[in-house]
């Protein structure tokens, strides 16, 4: 039966006044919610007592448009708080429950803790970008998420998230971007995912997720990004994953994946990067990842894959690396391969390759590192093998080649080292091995058959550091020349067939007697073997020739390194000078009419910074002594306040280098590159102004200084209370051995490691700051002798002093430093320790002073407790490694990663 039209009446009047009533609540309620966010969060600037009433007018608050609603405000349909500082529960933001508009709401990088507040979000029915990540919210994921229905991009990822994907979150299904990385989520990844029909990325890596991938993702057409890295999924690549030949970037390493790599792989035109190292997959490549034509990166190492290595692989222009170490692969190294122009590293390590050495692979000039080491290569090295190239490591040990080390050797300019140990090479050792004066890491030709002299050239490699001739039959003295060997630290030329003195040479005497032992006719120290009377008298000789020599070498290069270094000082003082006068006269000039330069071209790369940024406020902050926050090697980092409130950070390169200004297109290309670096341990540049030779980096502000600061108490020594605890101080550690070991991932070495260069966020997350001067100072670019002096005291790894090159393992040790630095909660140097004795050399040496680990590391941390105790010790092992004197020894990056984890599991 219809409704009387009275009745209808009444009941829509009703209705009205009753919606009245509720809008006019609602926007009571808004201000309530927001002063009630207000004081559960306390944004710093959310406190100006003016703007009380009128919440839309805070920082990082968005209202709808007030128009036509009258004189109230709109409704709050954003809030952006990144990066605050904001402490609280999840609890603490329940209140946003109360603004129904809210679309979208970004608390990341803060420190909210306790549980999400899963009822009031879930009540966001409009909300549709919600970003958690980068706190340390803990709990599970509640089900009652699910309410906001309109969710398309979803961020929890860097918290402490435990439990399963609830179930309920099915209904999400308008979500495009889920990222849920870096938590401790268990159980599956849930099969509805696969349904979403406009889920473009899923990250969720580094957590502790099991079962398969759903079967199926993928097939709503739309996925660009799939990272599950570092779980334990198990069962197959779905084939899925391909089918709609969406797919640009599958990162799967470290899993418990079987199966085969899916034969559809090749639709993906756009894939750049496949990472599916360290999991279970077998089978073979498919030919068809010829068609992935902008593959750029291909890590596959650590699996059980067989078959050949396919030729497709040529058709992949952009192919950049190639990692299929550690799996059963047979065959040769397909010719084609060296049509790949862009080839930096090719690694088919530990497999059964066999076949000649490939070629063809010489044709790729972008080569620096080819490890063909452990397989069954045979025949003949190229005679030039390295053809002009960049090659740096060459990397040839365990196979079976034979023939004699060519003499093109002396053509590879830029090699690093050069492994041929285990192989079948017979002949003589080349005298143009003298030529390659890059060689800096090893020069290992051990277990082979050379024989004849040692060629005196060997002399001239002044940054060796490795040099292992073993297991040969090479004849002959030992030539005095090889005192050459400047940076000389670790020699063996046992099992050969040497006759003669061994010459006073401090490396020989020093390494251990089996380094020369297994030559019956060689005799003089370290070996027991006396030398008779016949090489008495010219023993003598020599010796006093050479450490004649000696003394003026190392004379010569201390006059050297001297002058360099002097010479760069004096050009950083008269710089320093001229900008102070400049400044005087500023000063001079009186505050009001000091404008500000020109500003030649400026930018921010986040572009919701835009509006809060004031450029010439940058400048002007670089003007006060007063706003320096801290002196670096190459830059004086200022702390800059926006109009807007907002901090930065203003970072002014020391102009060592003109260039950097002249080719300013090139940097602003290579720092729009770096502020795409998404890696939360590396300090990123988000703008930067360029005025007159001067140029301007800004960073994000991070609110707890350096951990030179929190270790050294650099502002108030006295105050012990401010000492960190030992969890916090593994953590930051772990934190920067993640960064660098993705720069050495990214191939980039750091020119400056130290405690003074890691920057603590507003949750004493570290991260690696000067990121960028790698990038600006290209020290393969007539800025050597900058790089000679590159880092700060007491970090610089012993072999810079001769290799005048910054390194990979150069920054392991610096590195290396830092935790030394963490344990001891000492200065690097100082004092105390003695003459000439940094903290590396006292601590190394604490053995031969009968000091126990104890007695170095720092009391007020490792007496603390058992289980502290237990990890500083690990850590202390692995910070001896790092710090290591020969550069081979120390560990990469990646394994120190490792190990620290370990150390804190302990
Ligand atoms: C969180 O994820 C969203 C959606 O994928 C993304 O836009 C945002 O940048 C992420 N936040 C951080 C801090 O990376
Ligand atoms: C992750 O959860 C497991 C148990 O579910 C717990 O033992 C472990 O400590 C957690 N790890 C972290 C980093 O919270
Ligand atoms: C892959 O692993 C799963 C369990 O993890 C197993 O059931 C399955 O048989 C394996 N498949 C292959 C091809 O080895
Ligand atoms: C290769 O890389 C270049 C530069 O990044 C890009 O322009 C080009 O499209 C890529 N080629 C393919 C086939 O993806
Ligand atoms: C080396 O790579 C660069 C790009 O990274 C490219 O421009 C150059 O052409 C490559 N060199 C050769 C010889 O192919
Ligand atoms: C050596 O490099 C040149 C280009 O510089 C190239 O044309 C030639 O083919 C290379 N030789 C070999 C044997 O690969
Ligand atoms: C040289 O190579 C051999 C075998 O390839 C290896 O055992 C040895 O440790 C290497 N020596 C150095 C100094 O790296
Ligand atoms: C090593 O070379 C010699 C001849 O030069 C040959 O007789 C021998 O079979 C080779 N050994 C291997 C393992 O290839």
């Amino acid at each position: 039966m219809p409704p009387s039209p009275a009745a209808a009446a009444a009941f829509f009047f009703a209705c009205v006044l009753v919606c009245t009533a509720c809008l006019l609540t609602a926007g009571a309620d808004e201000g309530d919610a927001m002063r009630e966010l207000r004081r559960a969060l306390s944004p710093p600037d959310w406190t100006a007592a003016a703007d009380d009433d009128n919440h839309c007018a805070w920082r990082g608050v968005t209202c709808s448009s007030a128009a036509g609603a009258g004189a109230g405000a709109g409704e709050v349909i954003a809030i952006d708080l990144p990066r605050r500082g904001l402490r609280g529960s999840g609890g603490d933001i329940s209140a946003v429950g109360m603004l129904p508009s809210l679309t979208r709401l970004d608390l990341s990088f803060n420190s909210l803790t306790g549980d999400l507040p899963g009822e009031s979000l879930g009540s966001l029915r409009r909300l549709e970008f919600l970003d958690l990540s980068m706190n340390r919210l803990a709990g599970a994921i509640p089900s009652t998420l699910a309410g906001a229905v309109a969710l398309r991009f979803l961020n929890l990822s860097n918290n402490a998230l435990s439990g399963g994907i609830p179930d309920e979150l099915r209904s999400l299904k308008g979500i495009e971007e889920l990222q849920i990385s870096g938590n401790n989520l268990t159980g599956f990844l849930p099969r509805w995912l696969a349904g979403f029909p406009s889920l473009r990325v899923l990250s969720a890596y580094e957590n502790s997720l099991s079962g398969e991938i759903p079967p199926g993702l993928g097939l709503s057409s739309e996925l660009r990004v799939l990272n599950l890295h570092s779980n334990a999924l198990e069962g197959s690549i779905p084939s899925s994953l391909f089918e709609f030949g969406n797919l640009q970037v599958l990162i799967l390493t470290v899993n418990r994946l079987n199966g085969s790599i899916p034969a559809n792989i090749g639709r993906c035109a756009g894939l750049s990067n496949v990472r599916i190292g360290n999991n279970r997959l077998a089978g073979a490549i498919p030919a068809s990842i010829g068609d992935a034509t902008s593959l750029t990166y291909f890590e596959a190492d650590s699996n059980e894959l067989t078959g050949a290595i396919p030729a497709q692989f040529a058709r992949c222009a952009n192919l950049t690396l190639l990692n299929l170490a550690y799996n059963r692969l047979a065959g040769e190294v397909p010719d084609v391969i060296g049509e790949l122009r862009n080839l930096q590293e090719l690694i088919v390590s530990s497999n059964g390759l066999s076949g000649e050495f490939p070629r063809s692979i010489l044709r790729c000039r972008n080569l620096s590192k080819l490890d063909l080491s452990y397989n069954a290569f045979r025949g003949g090295l190229p005679e030039n093998v390295c053809n002009g190239s960049r090659l740096q490591f060459l990397l040839l040990d365990h196979n079976e080649f034979s023939g004699g080390v060519p003499v093109g050797i002396g053509g590879c300019g830029r090699l690093l080292e050069l492994q041929l140990g285990n192989n079948n090479l017979t002949g003589e050792i080349p005298a143009e091995i003298g030529r390659v004066k890059s060689l800096q890491i090893a020069l290992n030709l051990s277990f082979n058959h050379l024989a004849g002299p040692l060629p005196r050239e060997l002399g001239r490699l002044d940054k060796l550091v490795a040099l292992d001739l073993s297991s040969n039959e090479i004849s002959g003295e030992i030539p005095g020349d090889m005192r050459g060997m400047l940076s000389l630290i670790e020699v063996n030329l046992s099992n050969n067939r040497l006759s003669g003195a061994i010459p006073v040479f401090a490396p020989f005497q020093k390494s251990a007697a089996s380094c020369f032992s297994g030559n019956t006719k060689l005799c003089g120290d370290p070996l027991v073997v006396e030398c008779g009377p016949i090489y008495g008298s010219n023993y003598g000789m020599d010796h006093r020739k050479i450490s004649y020599r000696v003394a003026l070498a190392v004379v010569g290069s201390c006059v050297l390194i001297f002058s360099v270094v002097s010479l760069v000082v004096a050009l950083f003082m008269w710089r320093e000078r001229q900008e102070k006068e400049a400044e005087a006269k500023m000063a001079e000039a009186g505050e009001v009419v000091v404008a500000a330069p020109q500003v030649m071209a400026s930018n921010m790369f986040i572009e919701n910074l835009q509006q809060a940024i004031d450029f010439q406020s940058c400048v002007k902050a670089t003007f006060k002594d007063a706003n320096i926050v801290s002196n670096g090697t190459f830059s004086t980092t200022y702390k800059a306040v926006m109009p807007s409130g907002m901090i930065v950070c203003v970072k002014k390169l020391k102009s060592v280098d003109r260039a950097v200004i002249h080719h300013q297109m090139k940097m602003i290309r290579e720092l729009e590159c770096l502020s795409h670096i998404n890696h939360p341990n590396l300090v990123r540049p988000i703008g930067y102004v360029i005025y007159e030779d001067v140029a301007l980096l800004l960073h994000h502000h991070m609110p707890n200084g350096t951990l030179l600061q929190l270790l050294h108490n650099v502002d108030n020594p006295d105050d012990d209370n401010q000492k960190p605890d030992w969890p916090r101080l593994l953590s930051i550690a772990i934190d920067v051995a993640e960064g660098l070991a993705f720069l050495h991932h990214v191939a980039t070495i750091h020119l400056d490691v130290s405690s003074g260069n890691v920057l603590l966020d507003s949750h004493y997350n570290a991260l690696l700051g000067e990121v960028e001067i790698s990038k600006l100072l290209d020290p393969s670019k007539g800025t050597a002798s900058i790089s000679a002096v590159a880092g700060s005291f007491g970090y610089i790894p012993p072999e810079y002093a001769y290799t005048m090159q910054v390194t990979v393992p150069g920054n392991v040790y610096s590195f290396g430093v830092v935790l030394l630095e963490i344990l001891t909660s000492k200065l690097p140097v100082d004092e105390e320790f003695g003459e000439g004795v940094d903290l590396v050399k006292w601590v190394h040496s604490a053995p031969a002073r009968g000091e126990t680990p104890e007695q170095i590391m720092d009391p007020k941390l490792s007496t603390v407790s058992f289980a502290w105790r237990r990890q500083m010790l690990a850590v202390l092992k692995v910070a001896m490694l790092c710090t290591e004197r020969a550069p081979a020894k120390r560990p990469k990056m990646k394994k120190v990663v490792e190990m620290l984890q370990e150390a804190k599991n302990s």
